[in-house]
């Protein structure tokens, strides 16, 4: 990289300095200070990396004085740990090591927000970044503009973080107060066939649990890849599991807790899958049980709609879980699927006593007798949910069909079959009155 300052042209940075633009205008009104260690509104600092002393300079000017600019990424290391820092990298951080470096600060560490700006951007380095943790990259042309909104827009994710949420300091504490007795219920849906019904199934029982336990409900979105939680419930999540496993060294339950998305018809507490599907491989099973574990030190009921494949998070949260509902179309392709699935899972001594299969689409029209299907998979099935036009018109309205039909069978079906999970939490099915709000309300 040039030492030349006219040469920044050549990768695309547009040279303010003749214009006389007045950074302060641009940016947030206080979000600079003077000095060497420059806090944004939140209190986090910011900091430019790169290994030309030209390069950081001139970014470093586009972000207001006293931006810290410095040579290396580890000369960021001492400051990690003292507070939320934004980062912008310089060209000179697509070194392997330096993203290398990136990953491991964003997974062990909240408080660093990362903005890569290169001068040559390709699909391939775009993935490498966001999956090292990276929460934009710029590329060339970049203007200053664009460049102190990227800064105040992920400088506001690490708000997110307030004091109050951070670890030892839940927010709602009466919420935490551990649960009396058992821990609470790990409930995984689960099928060998994808579109069986396992998110509509999920989602219902959820709902149905929410309204009528004492103890908070959770909702994972465990379709890591393409879940459909967020959708079905129509809430507009501000994290995702993404959010609480990259803090799993932190985590505790008052940051839980606020992770979650609340649905407001139920009082359901939500954490859905990442919007990114390239962040899910990033996920681990003993990371997803440590979090589950968690949860159920608070949570009556944990369920988890889970994807209709068997990987290290599917095989790890099918084995903490207390029930295994089994989902299952009413098709020949589906019950072989699922035939295939019982198999495996005896394979992997889950017991029998923890499965619990739901036939979806059950009903005459489909010509397949439900008695003769339950003797092929020497399984009897806990509930038998008709295909109904109710369904897809709740998915699509973002309302379960208990809220949104519940004299129809179908919802009939799934309050009782969550009712089947109510025993031994000390709730009765069906009393909806002592329902606890978390939020208010
Ligand atoms: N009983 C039913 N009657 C009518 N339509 C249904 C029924 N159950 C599910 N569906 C429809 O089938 C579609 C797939 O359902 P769902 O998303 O729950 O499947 P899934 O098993 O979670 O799929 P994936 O494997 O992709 O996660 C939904 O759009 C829903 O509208
Ligand atoms: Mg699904």
């Amino acid at each position: 990289m040039t030492e030349d300052f006219n040469q920044f042209d050549s990768f695309g940075f547009d040279d303010f300095s003749d214009e006389g633009t007045d950074t302060e205008t641009l940016a947030p009104a206080t979000a600079f200070e003077a000095g060497s260690d420059v806090r944004l509104p939140n209190g986090a600092a910011l900091a430019v990396v790169d290994t030309d002393q030209a390069v950081r300079d001139y970014l470093a000017s586009q972000l207001g004085e006293g931006v810290a600019a410095l040579g290396s990424l580890s000369e960021l290391e001492p400051r990690l740990g003292l507070g939320p820092v934004v980062v912008v990298l310089g060209p000179s951080c697509v070194d392997p090591t330096d993203l290398a470096t990136v990953e491991r600060w964003s997974r062990t560490n909240s408080e660093v927000g990362a903005i890569l700006v290169t001068s040559e951007l390709s699909t391939t380095l775009l993935h490498t970044a966001l999956r090292a943790g990276v929460k934009d990259v710029l590329s060339a042309p970049i203007d200053q503009m664009q460049l102190v909104d990227t800064v105040a827009r992920v400088a506001e994710g690490l708000a997110m973080w307030p004091p109050s949420v951070m670890p030892g300091a839940p927010a709602n504490a009466d919420l935490l107060e551990p649960m009396e007795g058992e821990p609470g219920r790990v409930i995984t849906v689960f099928s060998t066939k994808g579109g069986s019904g396992k998110s509509v199934t999920a989602t219902n029982i959820a709902v149905a649990l929410a309204r009528t336990s004492d103890n908070p409900v959770v909702l994972i979105d465990g379709h890591l890849q393409f879940g459909d939680v967020a959708v079905m419930l129509k809430i507009q999540p501000q994290h995702t599991v993404v959010d609480a496993i990259s803090q799993i060294e932190k985590l505790d339950p008052g940051m839980l807790l606020q992770l979650m998305t609340i649905h407001e018809p139920s009082g359901l507490h939500v954490l859905p899958a990442p919007l990114e599907p390239t962040f899910a491989d990033q996920i681990t099973g003993e990371q997803m049980v440590r979090m589950v574990e968690m949860l159920r030190g608070f949570a009556g009921h944990v369920i988890i709609d889970l994807p209709a494949l068997f990987n290290d998070v599917v095989l790890s949260l099918i084995e903490v879980s207390d029930d295994i509902i089994l989902v299952a179309g009413l098709d020949i392709p589906n019950i072989k699927n699922v035939k295939i699935g019982l198999s495996t899972l005896s394979l992997l001594n889950v017991s029998r006593d923890k499965l619990h299969l739901v036939l979806n689409r059950a009903d005459s029209k489909v010509k397949l007798d439900v008695g003769e299907v339950e003797k092929t998979l020497q399984i009897h099935a806990v509930a038998h949910v008709p295909s109904d036009v109710v369904v897809p018109i709740s998915v699509n309205r973002g309302s379960p069909v208990v809220l949104s039909a519940p004299k129809s069978e179908v919802a009939r079906e799934f309050e009782k079959l969550a009712a089947r999970f109510l025993t031994g939490t000390g709730v009765q099915a069906g009393s909806t009155s002592g329902r606890r709000r978390f939020f208010g309300g």
